[in-house]
């Protein structure tokens, strides 16, 4: 039997999709038949309340070679390093940033190599997010994974993955990203010979496109932009492995057969990726900067309105028109708090520091902004003309509650001891209220 290959893609964000890689399989009128085509069982999964609204509801209907029940029971699975553990360790107003974590010396697949750096909340309490990086060499071989506590944002920052998923093939790559929806199984397989990047798992509300407001129908990420997999089943039996996320740990169960085995499927929760080079960008052609909030991509609404559970905002290439204003991001503080990634190029805020691979966490009312080399540079700049920052792709994954970071977070050499000495060469420039 060969292993699942893409069958393309489906355009739209939440849309109702139907997909069958067999025809005939979806059957007509009707979700749940007394017999479902080719000898197929049907299942809903469902990933949200049923009885939640309409615009907010996302289930969808599989049609199967055998249901998700068939395995044996789970037992716990042993990883120090992927955890939702993040009460372990004082939460800290220190800026923090820290370099690429390193690529692994020893075989480890996508869940080998998660290493979690920070979070809050968890899946208990259904709010929250779970910050991750991953660092792989090798492909999942005869395992499976599905996460119970939240849906996975996947943002490659090297090497190209294959998610083969229940509902079908998503392959993405740096400047990409990925949704895996809670409760979806998929199994990760390297395109390239090493793979990094960052997971945020959000314990909460459905990420979703925000609302536009008076920018109207059209810009930042588009709908159709938003690509789900068409069906692409495979038809293996073997002695596999079934790995669950489930409240914070690691469980698993044997498995005697490919859970990717949905040979059809209908509805509107299935994972989707994202070119973030499709992003359309808005900023200010007059003078100052809108709030980053104009750079969100996707958001987790939490209870209160307007207020995010968790957003994923990016800083894309872009051009730089303000006038009689200071271009780069301003020295500010924020109640929510900020953890930041560096997909490729540099970031317009730093000089140097802050590099592909790395990451940086500036929490609740701590104080941050460009660096002095930044600030002097572009206090001094020509805006007679427009600056292009070109060639970058930073993201950023905001959320209402204090990020903690991990124990392993703040041991790991790669934390940059002398972080915060990038502001410390600031001058003073006042000039005590003599000039003007
Ligand atoms: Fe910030």
């Amino acid at each position: 039997m060969s292993a699942m290959v893409s069958n393309g893609y489906q355009s739209g964000f939440g849309n109702e999709f139907a997909t069958e890689a067999i025809p005939g399989t979806l059957p007509e009128g009707q979700n749940s038949p007394q017999r479902v085509a080719h000898g197929l069982y049907a299942e809903q999964l469902s990933g949200t309340a049923f009885t939640a609204p309409r615009h907010a509801n996302r289930r969808s209907w599989l049609y199967r070679i055998r249901p998700a029940a068939v395995h044996e029971p789970f037992a716990p699975l042993a990883h120090e390093r992927f955890h939702n553990r993040f009460e372990e360790a004082p939460a800290t107003p220190n800026q923090l940033r820290w370099d690429p974590w390193p690529l692994p010396q020893a075989p480890a697949d996508f869940v080998d190599g998660l290493v979690t750096l920070a979070g809050n909340g968890g899946p208990a309490e259904q709010a929250g997010i779970g910050i991750h990086v991953y660092a792989a060499n090798r492909s999942m071989q005869g395992r499976f994974f599905y996460d119970a506590d939240g849906e996975l944002l996947i943002v490659p920052q090297q090497g190209r993955l294959r998610l083969a998923t229940e509902l079908g093939v998503l392959e993405i790559g740096p400047q990409e990203i990925a949704v895996i929806p809670r409760g979806v199984r998929f199994r990760v397989e390297l395109l390239d010979d090493a793979a990094r990047g960052y997971v945020c798992e959000n314990f909460g509300a459905l990420l979703r496109l925000p609302d536009l407001g008076p920018i109207g129908s059209n810009c930042l990420a588009n709908a159709r932009d938003f690509l789900a997999p068409c069906a692409a089943y495979e038809d293996v039996e073997g002695d596999f492995r079934l790995v669950a996320k489930f409240q914070g740990t690691l469980w698993e169960a044997k498995i005697g057969h490919s859970p990717l085995d949905v040979v059809g499927w209908h509805g509107n929760y299935a994972p989707y990726k994202y070119d973030l080079r499709r992003f359309n960008t808005i900023g200010s052609i007059s003078y100052d900067h809108p709030d980053p909030s104009i750079f969100t991509v996707l958001t987790s609404p939490s209870d209160t309105p307007g207020t995010a559970n968790v957003d994923l905002a990016i800083f894309p290439p872009r051009w730089l028109v303000a006038q009689h204003t200071f271009r780069p991001p301003w020295f500010h503080r924020n109640v929510a708090s900020e953890f930041m990634g560096l997909i490729a190029g540099v970031y317009d805020a730093k000089a140097a520091g802050f590099v592909p691979g790395g990451a940086s966490l500036h929490n609740c009312m701590s104080g941050h902004g460009p660096d002095a080399a930044t600030f002097e540079k572009a206090s001094a700049a020509d805006l007679s003309r427009p600056d292009v920052i070109g060639g970058t792709m930073a993201f950023m994954f905001e959320t209402r509650k204090v990020i903690r970071p991990t124990r392993q977070a703040l041991d790991a050499p790669q934390l940059q001891q002398d972080y915060y000495t990038c502001w410390q060469g600031i001058a003073r420039h006042f000039d005590g209220g003599r000039a003007g």
